[in-house]
């Protein structure tokens, strides 16, 4: 049964879309916390320490963190595997090359493509550079969280490559918010202008709230 529904492009969709909705709210939550560094170190770094012992006494120190990372890596790959499979399905359906040369593929799901892949490689970059250290052009320090950020967004390439994701990451969830929806089934003649109007309105929060904490350190307001 869950093969059979894997195996179909509706049920590939839906994976997409549930995988996407798990990491939007993690993203939602996330910017908010993000915004915490104008209102100074201490309560910045004071939230990345309760991030750890969230659940304490019940859970254990960081198990919280760390079952909301495995969450997040299985929607991570379920969303990738599934958008790659589905392109592929797409390109084989359509073996013959176009007698004009068209794009095989709309504007949207190009985009769509391109914007993964960029999201993909900056996950990768981010990770190594706020939570190991490794890329990390200051002196990186477990645990500080705020200088980190500060040290990030003291270089033109930090603020390059974070500026440049939070657009496709705009770009990417609007589009993707309403396909969920279509794919869902919230979709209907009456409701998709409020759902493009939700996808809009969504995606350019996340976008302004993630870039405001670039903007505030290069500004000297954040330092
Ligand atoms: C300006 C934008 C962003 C800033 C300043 C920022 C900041 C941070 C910081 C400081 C951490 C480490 C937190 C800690 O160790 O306590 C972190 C972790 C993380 N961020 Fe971001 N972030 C931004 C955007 C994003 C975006 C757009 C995504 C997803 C597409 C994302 C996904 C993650 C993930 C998955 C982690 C790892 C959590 C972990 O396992 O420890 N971040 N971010």
């Amino acid at each position: 049964m869950a093969r059979t529904v894997w195996d179909s492009t509706v049920g590939k969709k839906t994976v997409m879309a549930v995988s996407g909705l798990v990491m939007l709210l993690y993203l939602v939550a996330h910017m908010i916390g993000n915004l915490k560094i104008y209102f100074g170190t201490e309560e910045f770094n004071h939230y990345a320490h309760w991030l750890r012992t969230v659940g304490e006494p019940f859970m254990h120190y960081e198990w919280t963190l760390w079952l909301i990372r495995v969450v997040l890596v299985v929607a991570v790959v379920a969303h990738a595997v599934s958008a790659y499979q589905l392109s592929r399905r797409d390109i084989k359906a359509r073996p013959s090359k176009y007698v004009h040369r068209k794009p095989r593929s709309s504007y949207a799901t190009r985009t769509m493509r391109w914007g993964g892949i960029i999201l993909g490689l900056f996950i990768v970059w981010h990770i190594l550079d706020l939570t190991t250290g490794t890329v990390h052009s200051g002196g990186f320090e477990t645990g500080k969280p705020y200088q980190n950020v500060v040290d990030t967004f003291s270089t033109w390439y930090g603020n390059v490559i974070y500026i440049v994701a939070m657009l496709a990451l705009g770009l990417h969830i609007r589009h993707g918010f309403w396909s969920a929806a279509q794919t869902l089934g919230a979709g209907s003649r009456t409701r998709d202008r409020a759902l493009k109007t939700t996808a809009n309105v969504l995606a350019l929060l996340l976008t302004i709230g993630f870039v405001a904490v670039p903007v505030g350190v290069m500004t000297g307001v954040v330092s």
